[in-house]
């Protein structure tokens, strides 16, 4: 399959446009066609466009209120929706849980029917509870976008990872993709599974066995403990941090045992092929997961997602709107 192939018709195109607007959140990949992501996936390609240019905005979302309702800590997550909604020309509110009335134990709930009262129409949610932008999407106007919930999904990483890939290797048939480390706690490694199988990669995960639960079997991927071995011939490595906050015991002896078992440094880059593409969603624990030379070399992308995130944000925003009752105004360049 070749990037002609990526391209959707117009037709295809229309249809997903409108499943995408039904759906009116953005909640997960698991339930999103091929032809949905692959129309975020094109849509990112238009608004990446316009970072190029003097003025990066567009009047799309003029009128529109976008909120952030995090109540888990992010930087990239947070950051590039604030930046692409004010991009889309929408006024944005970030909401700080820590000094809101939920610390009074003010509900969930009462939080986001407070929040939409004020006239939100893009509700972006980060929750540690799996399920909760769902829940909230059962129970408000507005629409949600689910911006990691627990261990579910982070779908606008899945495909901001899915955009980097196809933007450094033009396809997704056949690829060797490794998804690497701390699989049980991801949120990221479901949505990238999700994604990537559905566009045609095919997807190992590879870690220690108490970090890698057997129902993923059941996703369509290989399972792997042997680093060296998955890594073989790789065409993209993509490096999940072992998320401390989230082990409830120790499920790995130690770092220092982690670091010599599943540590990708310069070495053992050269069992996969030459031109592998290093990913890793950040934030990144250096000399852990990752060695300081290939987070910083030349097979990195890790920067590269972090700007790509920004479009595929835009883009699931300006899917999005047409669900919060007006027309997209198509931006100059759109393909
Ligand atoms: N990748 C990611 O979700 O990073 P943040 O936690 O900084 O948002």
């Amino acid at each position: 399959m070749s990037e002609q192939d990526l391209m959707l018709t117009d037709e295809e195109a229309r249809d997903a446009a409108q499943s995408i607007v039904r759906r009116k959140h953005l909640l997960g990949l698991e339930e999103m066609s091929r032809e949905e992501i692959l129309l975020i996936l094109q849509t990112t390609r238009s608004f990446k466009q316009i970072f190029t240019r003097s003025v990066k905005k567009v009047p799309t979302l003029r009128g529109k209120t976008v909120v952030n309702l995090f109540f888990e800590n992010s930087t990239r997550t947070r950051t590039s929706f604030e930046l692409a909604a004010k991009r889309l020309s929408a006024d944005v509110v970030n909401f700080a849980v820590s000094t809101s009335s939920v610390t009074k134990g003010e509900t969930l709930l009462d939080t986001a029917r407070t929040i939409e009262a004020m006239g939100a129409d893009f509700i972006v949610m980060r929750h540690r509870a799996s399920g909760a932008p769902w829940y909230l999407s059962q129970r408000i106007r507005a629409s949600v976008l689910n911006a990691g919930d627990g261990t579910h999904e982070h779908p606008t990483q899945g495909l901001l990872d899915a955009y980097t890939i196809m933007e450094k290797k033009g396809r997704f048939e056949g690829l060797k993709v490794v998804i690497c480390g701390d699989i049980v706690h991801s949120r990221v490694a479901r949505s990238n599974i999700w994604a990537l199988t559905k566009l045609g990669a095919k997807v190992t995960i590879v870690g220690p066995r108490t970090l890698i639960p057997r129902s993923f079997a059941e996703y369509g991927v290989t399972i792997s403990y042997d680093l060296k071995e998955a890594i073989r011939d790789a065409d993209v490595i993509n490096l999940l941090r072992i998320q401390m906050e989230r082990q409830q015991r120790n499920l790995f002896p130690s770092i220092r045992e982690y670091r010599l078992l599943y540590q990708i440094n310069e070495q053992r880059l050269n069992l996969a092929r030459p031109d592998v593409l290093i990913m890793h969603p950040g934030p990144i624990n250096r000399g852990v997961e990752i060695s300081q030379g290939v987070a910083d070399g030349p097979a990195s992308a890790i920067n590269e997602q972090v700007t790509n995130g920004v479009a595929v944000r835009m883009a699931a925003l300006y899917l999005l709107v047409g669900a919060t009752g007006v027309e997209q105004e198509v931006p100059e360049g759109e393909a």
